[in-house]
């Protein structure tokens, strides 16, 4: 049984860092990240659409991981992993380099105040990380709501390996976050798509 048959027929769904380590994903096929998933709308939405793929969604609320595990379970959708984990320890962690197809992150936490920039996930050092991880060519999606995190983010990517192309764009993935803006009026949003053109060497741990 290769990596990617066991990883799908394995009941677990909500896994801790420590045993995927002992896990070599380089044979789990095409894999797919979400980071932070929330409510898993999304995830679980492309996963139905891809049952050939594998998705990886990472998550630091052991709520929201509970409460995604059982829809997933009543879906019976049996190509999500759910990982409890900051993002930078999962991504430093589980994924040997150049073996992710694709990456997204919808709502980040902006952390808006300056004193709390640096609880910024997209910072240069973790923009290199994911480049490291992703495979040549394969892009990462993020999107925002806050202006202020977009521009700070695009000051974020030189030397990180990437072409970038933003835009603002229209609610379109019906999630918990983007719903709540929704209500409060908010129908711009900002995204940035990542597409990788240079590998970058991991720097050491
Ligand atoms: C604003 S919410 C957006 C949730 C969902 N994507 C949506 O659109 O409804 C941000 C989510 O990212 C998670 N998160 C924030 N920082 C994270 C990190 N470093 N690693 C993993 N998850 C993180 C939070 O717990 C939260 O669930």
């Amino acid at each position: 049984m290769d990596t990617r048959e066991s990883l799908c027929e394995s009941p677990v769904i909500i896994a801790d860092r420590e045993a995927w380590k002992e896990t070599n994903l380089k044979d789990a096929g095409t894999i797919e990240v979400e980071i932070g998933f929330g409510s898993g709308e999304y995830l679980i939405r492309r996963a139905s659409e891809y049952p050939d793929r594998l998705f990886i969604g990472i998550e630091k609320k052991p709520g929201m991981i509970t409460e995604v595990s059982k829809r997933v379970a009543s879906r019976n959708l049996n190509n999500i992993r759910l990982l409890e984990s900051c993002a930078k320890d999962a991504f430093t962690d589980i994924f040997p380099a150049s073996s992710i197809s694709r990456v997204y992150s919808l709502f980040p936490d902006p952390w808006p105040k300056r004193k709390h920039s640096k609880y910024r996930l997209f910072s240069t050092e973790y923009l290199r990380l994911l480049n490291n991880r992703l495979i040549f060519g394969c892009e990462a999606l993020i999107v925002t709501d806050s202006e202020d995190y977009c521009n700070w983010m695009l000051k974020q990517l030189p030397d990180t390996g990437f072409e970038v192309e933003n835009s603002t764009i229209p609610p379109q993935f019906d999630t918990r976050f983007e719903r709540r803006w929704r209500e409060q009026d908010l129908s711009t949003f900002f995204r940035i798509l990542l597409k990788k053109v240079r590998h970058i060497e991991a720097s050491p741990p």
